[in-house]
């Protein structure tokens, strides 16, 4: 190789030993191949070169574009592999860090008892059904046995919207019972869901809201007796409350759409409010085997199926399960409280595992 070569050839070295990025690469590149590029240069100039000379001199000038294409390349190899290895240092996922400080928004313990029931009663192989807050009167009171002027109309005095002329006024629900209506004239027999809404009274004091929420339950099928009744219940209420022995107590009790009809109490102690002990007895729920008149309201035969309904307030039971004092709290948007009594949104309830 002439001197001229070799200085092309050790100053390209040092050039590519130099270059830190692509792009020094790339500068080095058409410095040397490209148009105006050195080596392109004296290939050019080969036809200048006497006679004689030029057969050696195209042999070591082909040489040279070799060895420098091939050092080029091969630096530009090095270069992207090390961009690449910093690119993924710079990427890593460490997954033993701490999570991020949690988001602001949390679940409000309304939301957070409703979820749990349906992973509860899920797991059970319950549906969830649903209706309107606003009801016929039908669905709300007379297909569940209770007739206009029935003394049980009282207990449950409500909103009543303006009606259209010749019918009664739609109501806002006063519990989630029409929703049984909805479903066995919707879902037909057999049939087993749960009914977790809102509903309405015209009530307002420090333990009741015109507004508030109900969790209903109605099973249905030939042969379903009191007592799968109280197996699901008793599990249900162990299960909620995360007491395995929690005492359960089946009262006799009156509702027009069920007989019989049975109110359900937990064991606590009243002065501690823990659950499971002491002496005392707490209301948490009505119940009953589905009334055969409500059956044959809706077309189904009452000698052929037969079934029973529950139905209990989400917050009278997610203020015991969580010892919230206060009922007014739970609809004042107080992000104080909110806070407080939140739930995580990404620690999803795994209460069906228990039950
Ligand atoms: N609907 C009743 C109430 O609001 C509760 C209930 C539901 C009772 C189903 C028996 C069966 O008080």
């Amino acid at each position: 190789m002439t001197d001229d070569l070799s200085a092309l050839q050790a100053e390209t070295d040092a050039a590519l030993a130099a270059c830190a990025d692509l792009r020094a690469w790339d500068a080095v590149r058409v410095g040397v191949l490209g148009r105006n590029g050195k080596l392109t240069a004296l290939l050019r100039d080969l036809g200048k070169t006497p006679p004689e000379q030029r057969r050696d001199r195209g042999a070591a000038l082909n040489r040279l574009k070799e060895a420098l294409t091939a050092a080029i390349e091969a630096r530009r190899g090095a270069l992207e592999a090390a961009a690449l290895d910093a690119r993924l240092a710079a990427e890593r996922l460490d997954p033993s860090l701490p999570p991020r400080p949690r988001a602001a928004g949390l679940i409000h313990p309304i939301s957070r008892t409703m979820e749990e029931m349906a992973a509860i009663f899920g797991a059970m192989g319950f549906e969830i059904a649903e209706g309107p807050d606003v009801e016929t009167d039908w669905h709300n009171f007379s297909a569940l046995n209770i007739p206009a002027h029935h003394p049980a109309r009282d207990d449950q005095d409500t909103f009543y919207l303006t009606a259209p002329p010749g019918s009664p006024p739609p109501v806002l629900r006063t519990h989630t019972s029409p929703v049984q209506i909805r479903a066995m004239l919707g879902r037909g027999v057999p049939l087993r869901v749960i009914v977790p809404g809102r509903t309405y009274r015209a009530d307002h004091d420090a333990t009741h809201s015109p507004m508030f929420h109900q969790c209903e339950g109605l099973v249905l099928d030939r042969a379903i007796t009191l007592g799968h009744l109280k197996g699901c219940l008793i599990d249900f209420l162990r299960a909620f409350f995360a007491v395995p022995d929690l005492p359960v107590r089946f009262r006799a009790s009156y509702f027009p759409f069920t007989e019989p009809s049975m109110e359900v109490d937990i064991g606590w102690d009243r002065k501690s409010g823990e659950l499971g002990k002491g002496a005392d007895w707490l209301e948490i729920l009505g119940s009953g085997m589905v009334h055969p008149r409500v059956l044959a309201n809706v077309g189904i035969d009452p000698r052929e199926w037969q079934g029973f309904a529950f139905g209990m307030g989400v917050e009278r039971v997610t203020m015991l399960k969580h010892g919230i004092p206060d009922l007014r709290p739970f609809y004042e948007s107080d992000i104080r409280w909110l806070r407080h009594y939140g739930f995580n949104p990404l620690a999803p309830t795994m209460l069906h595992e228990g039950a």
